[in-house]
């Protein structure tokens, strides 16, 4: 496995294997099962891989916990190694956002709501390094996860507008035996709001078996979703949503496939979570 925190060393790999089918797995880092996930998809279906490790800050606001946010390279590289990873891309700052930088991408309707709400800058820091990782790693197919559905929504619509030449793959969330979906802030949680973590799951899953069972209005689906988690003392939600899986929009009658997500703090930790139902 090759480690560079050095574009032009990534290019140099692409074009020794013009042929291969490339796979890229973009993450910050901290990896779990979740990101394992994807690597491994990306490892069944690609000649070659290239894993790139950057915790991007242009899509952290101030006050954001960017610092906090835990880091473990060593463990990442060994855990990225035993699947078989060819390439891990793994810049500074300078090498991402060089003095002069002006140039950002940005995507419209679908950043604003939910997510984009709570914070106004991020997909456009999220669709701008995405778009330079794509340009410089040329990749066949790109890995995303469910777990962030906006912004695989986003991606996906930023490949359409952009007509960029990848197959983009998401691949399904991975949860820890409770329900709990994994995600690298979940060791921020004290071993208490660890314990009520658990209630996103148990709020989309009400929601799901009320839909289930013909539920369809939007607004009581919302409600029994944010009833669940007002009672965990320790969760303030930050939004709960039941939208359209394309335009984001809130639904007010169910009728097609539908998105529900949600936002809640534990403390500072920030926690997001969704279905995806048909
Ligand atoms: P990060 O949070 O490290 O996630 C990297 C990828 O792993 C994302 O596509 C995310 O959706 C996926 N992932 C995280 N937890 C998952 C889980 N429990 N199940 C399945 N997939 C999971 O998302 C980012 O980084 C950044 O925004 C990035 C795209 C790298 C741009 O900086």
């Amino acid at each position: 496995m090759i480690v560079t925190d050095k574009i032009a060393v990534v290019r140099s790999m692409r074009s020794s294997y013009p042929n291969a089918d490339w796979g890229l797995v973009p993450t910050m880092g901290y990896l779990h099962e979740g990101h394992l996930s994807l690597v491994r998809r990306a490892c069944a279906e690609n000649d070659r891989i290239l894993v790139s490790i950057y915790l991007n800050p242009t899509q952290f606001a101030p006050g954001e916990d960017l610092e906090a946010y835990p880091r473990d390279i060593d463990r990442d590289l060994g855990l990225l190694d035993e699947l078989g990873v060819d390439l891990v891309f793994m810049p500074d700052d300078l090498t991402m956002y060089p003095e002069g930088f002006q140039t950002t991408v940005a995507v419209g309707n679908v950043t604003r709501i939910l997510e984009g709400s709570s914070r106004p800058s991020h997909f456009q820091g999220v669709t701008t390094i995405v778009t330079k990782l794509f340009n410089i790693a040329q990749p066949t197919r790109a890995y995303f996860g469910q777990k962030d559905a906006q912004q695989a929504i986003i991606i996906r619509q930023l490949i359409s507008d952009l007509n960029i030449n990848l197959d983009l793959v998401i691949c399904p969330i991975v949860r820890e035996p409770d329900g709990l979906a994994m995600s690298s802030r979940n060791v921020r949680l004290s071993s208490e709001q660890r314990a009520a973590a658990i209630v996103l799951f148990k709020a989309l899953r009400s929601a799901s078996t009320a839909l289930e069972g013909g539920e369809p209005d939007g607004a009581v689906l919302r409600r029994i979703m944010a009833d669940m988690i007002q009672k965990e003392p320790l969760a303030r939600i930050d939004y709960v949503s039941v939208a359209d899986p394309v335009t984001l929009e809130e639904i007010l009658t169910v009728e097609g496939q539908v998105l529900l997500s949600m936002a809640v703090f534990f403390g500072d930790v920030r926690l997001i979570d969704n279905v995806l139902i048909n």
